[in-house]
């Protein structure tokens, strides 16, 4: 295991370079591309680039899932921290770690805060939120991992009281049977003082879920093609960006938006590092996303199957988004 270390303030651990490599892009992509669903896990969008897009997502007017959440945590997160009363916040997918602030200034009004633990595949993110939280918490040890949250975590901090969370609605983004695996997964790791704070964005109109990933200004559509330019760096590949387009659809029977990269011709593509050889014929497609859409009562079903139990719900006003506390029953 290698570490960054900032003073002696942070400390991300790089699970992604150890030799069982969780981050298997070559792998991924011979599997998702020869698929007769042709897929690629959303992961890869996030290198440094694909990071800074999705943060600039989230200020997009169309873009309502980032501000709703907020507008709940900012309303809701002393009551969350006073019902866990947790030492650490430990981070799914944390990203930029902007929204964490309200519930770590929660935990520190409370006087429980001592340590943050973020978890994401992003370097680049982590070690950016990292710096940043440090400067305005003068207190806080951050003590991260670099790594894939689909592998075992071994959450830093342990014998601590807890509280998880995962925001952004990126549970959104699993198969509805890895989100359940993912959630046992965590569930096994709590102990019954801990909480587990978790974003749902919830069933809404088809238009206003499209708009929300195909915005005006086309960031969704270069956060998308982005995978592209990753697998060309990464493995030597030659797609034609100017070749796929993006598109999202919102699937009611499914309660999910798909996100695409369709072709936009007929087309050939090497991926040298991996010896493949791609067809695509105008108008098929690489799907890239996922990203479920919940009710209270789907979120209540999802956490049972998965050992939780859901203790609490909130909602923003307009009812757009959810965050929901779970506890081992
Ligand atoms: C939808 S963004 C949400 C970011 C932030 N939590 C928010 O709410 O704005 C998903 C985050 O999860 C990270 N991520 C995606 N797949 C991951 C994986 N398999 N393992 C670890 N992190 C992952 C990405 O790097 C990104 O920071």
């Amino acid at each position: 295991m290698s570490e960054s270390a900032h003073g002696r303030r942070i400390v991300l651990h790089n699970r992604l370079e150890e030799r069982e490599s969780p981050f298997r892009l070559a792998e991924d992509a011979r599997r998702g591309l020869t698929a007769e669903t042709r897929t690629m896990p959303p992961k890869y969008f996030y290198d440094d680039r694909g990071s800074r897009l999705f943060e600039a997502i989230t200020r997009l007017p169309e873009y309502y899932q980032t501000r709703a959440e907020r507008e709940i945590l900012e309303r809701h997160a002393d009551a969350i921290v006073a019902r866990i009363r947790p030492g650490v916040l430990v981070e799914f997918g944390s990203g930029a770690a902007e929204k964490t602030r309200a519930l770590l200034d929660a935990m520190r009004s409370a006087g429980t805060l001592e340590g943050y633990a973020p978890l994401d595949v992003s370097r680049e993110a982590s070690q950016r939120a990292a710096e940043a939280l440090i400067r305005d918490y003068p207190d806080l040890r951050v003590e991260g991992v670099i790594g894939d949250f689909e592998r075992p975590h071994h959450l830093p901090f342990p014998g601590r009281r807890r509280l998880l969370a995962f925001l952004g609605s990126t549970i959104g983004n699993f198969e509805r049977e890895r989100s359940i695996a993912f959630l046992a997964g965590a569930a096994a790791e709590m102990s019954p003082a801990d909480g587990f704070l978790i974003g749902f964005d919830l069933v809404k109109d088809a238009d206003t879920l499209e708009r929300a990933y195909d915005d005006a200004a086309g960031v969704t559509a270069a956060f998308n093609l982005n995978l592209l330019r990753v697998m060309n760096r990464e493995l030597g590949a030659d797609f034609d960006l100017a070749g796929f387009r993006h598109r999202a659809l919102y699937d009611a029977s499914l309660q999910r938006i798909e996100m695409h990269l369709v072709s936009t011709r007929d087309q050939t593509v090497h991926i040298p590092a991996i010896d493949l050889t791609v067809q695509f014929a105008e108008g098929e497609s690489i799907r890239t996303e996922l990203s479920h859409k919940y009710t209270r009562a789907s979120v209540d079903a999802l956490l049972r199957r998965s050992g939780l139990a859901l203790c609490d719900w909130f909602t923003d006003e307009r009812q757009r988004f959810a965050l929901a506390l779970a506890r081992l029953p």
